[in-house]
């Protein structure tokens, strides 16, 4: 007899980033779709994991982290946003931000649990409520700004709301919290048990000269918040699947237990890399004017088609809508420019439980300028046929 099975996530198909993945290379299209970069990582920090290995760090290192990494970790912080952090008890490396996302999540909700959630959202955040019984309070952004309309949060908030998810710089749309959003977000959890989950893997992402307005600027929230950041991201080897979160030691000590029986500890050799890189501090600080110049040539290669962009502040990624020329729903039309002008696209209805459908495309620009130019001309083409 075939054993029965009760699924936790009977909703959960493969991910659109994999099913759209697997269609550029089905029809041989340039992938603007998933979130990765396509030009090389610095070789110094490579040369730097080849290293460690060679000198015998092949072994677990401790369950919290490399000491050293959570040293360079908490300098970092201390230096970009004034954060006191004890490495000691108040960060952990992970396997991935995503990792730690689930961590804190699992660390700290009972069923019943009400935890609002921002759409569009990575696609990880709700699946991991639902994972835990709890209860997703999905609010939508305001469309087309995507700023968080704060009123609907306040209303939103029960005696069961355990938790609030944030996310700056935003996975799809490159929307940024300002520093009246993170006001805003204390006065609201003031005196509550509220919790805060702030995912800032994007955070050396940040254009226009704007100031990335992390949770760890903030006294107040900080006592109440998990921060969740990714290596992956930050050198360009999502690959590595390496992160971090930050919380103060109570909500940590929790965080820890779900950890230590689950990954336990990262790869040694990485750490020992990631630690002394991160004392080269230009390794980090110029990443976002790259990244902008990237997403200023796509805008600037699009500006020439149909598609009406929605500025991105932040992050690989920005939005275009395309109601100049099309009216299919997303998901169809981000098919047809995959299969008939070659080029993989995300649609931003994928980032909303119920499928909400602004007819927006989500573009990936970490890409390099010859992938970018090749997929613009791509688009030329299908629009001239
Ligand atoms: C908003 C957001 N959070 C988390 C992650 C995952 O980071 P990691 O690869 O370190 O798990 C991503 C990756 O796309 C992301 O966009």
């Amino acid at each position: 007899m075939t054993p029965q099975l009760v699924s936790k996530l009977p909703q959960a198909g493969t991910t659109i980033f994999t099913v759209m993945s697997q269609l550029a290379q089905e029809h041989g299209a340039v992938n603007l779709g998933q979130g990765f970069p396509d030009f090389s990582m610095p070789a110094a920090l490579h040369q730097k994991v080849a290293q460690a290995m060679a000198d015998g760090f092949n072994q677990y290192t401790h369950m919290n982290g490399l000491p050293d990494l959570r040293q360079a970790l908490a300098v970092k912080a201390a230096g970009l946003y004034g954060a006191v952090l004890d490495p000691q008890t108040d960060i952990t490396i992970t396997p991935g931000a995503t990792y730690a996302i689930y961590t804190a999540l699992t660390a700290i909700l009972h069923p019943g649990d009400e935890v609002i959630v921002f759409e569009p959202a990575y696609d990880s955040y709700i699946p991991n409520i639902l994972t835990n019984g709890a209860v997703p309070v999905r609010i939508s952004l305001e469309y087309p700004s995507y700023q968080i309309p704060w009123d609907k949060v306040r209303e939103a908030i029960t005696p069961r709301t355990r938790l609030i998810m944030v996310n700056s710089p935003h996975n799809p749309t490159g929307a940024v919290l300002s520093a009246d959003d993170l006001t805003t977000l204390e006065a609201i959890t003031n005196n509550t048990n509220i919790l805060v989950l702030s995912d800032e893997v994007y955070e050396h992402l940040v254009f226009d000269g704007l100031a990335h307005a992390s949770v760890l600027r903030s006294k107040a929230l900080m006592e109440r918040s998990f921060v969740c950041f990714s290596f992956g991201k930050t050198f360009h080897c999502t690959g590595w699947k390496m992160g971090y979160c930050m919380a103060p030691a109570a909500l940590m000590k929790e965080f820890r237990k779900i950890h230590q029986f689950n990954a336990f500890t990262c790869d040694t050799p990485k750490q020992v890399a990631l630690a002394a890189y991160l004392n080269e501090s230009d390794a980090y600080l110029e990443l976002g004017k790259e990244m902008q110049e990237k997403r200023d040539h796509l805008r600037s290669l699009l500006a020439d088609t149909p598609f009406r962009c929605i500025p991105s502040h932040g992050s690989y990624f920005e939005c275009y809508a395309y109601d100049g020329f099309s009216s299919a729903p997303d998901k169809e039309l981000a098919i047809t420019l995959t299969r008939e002008a070659g080029v993989a696209t995300i649609p931003v209805s994928a980032f909303y439980l119920d499928g909400t459908d602004h007819q927006v495309l989500r573009f990936c620009f970490a890409k390099k300028t010859a992938t970018l130019e090749a997929a613009v001309e791509k688009l030329k083409t299908y629009f001239n046929r």
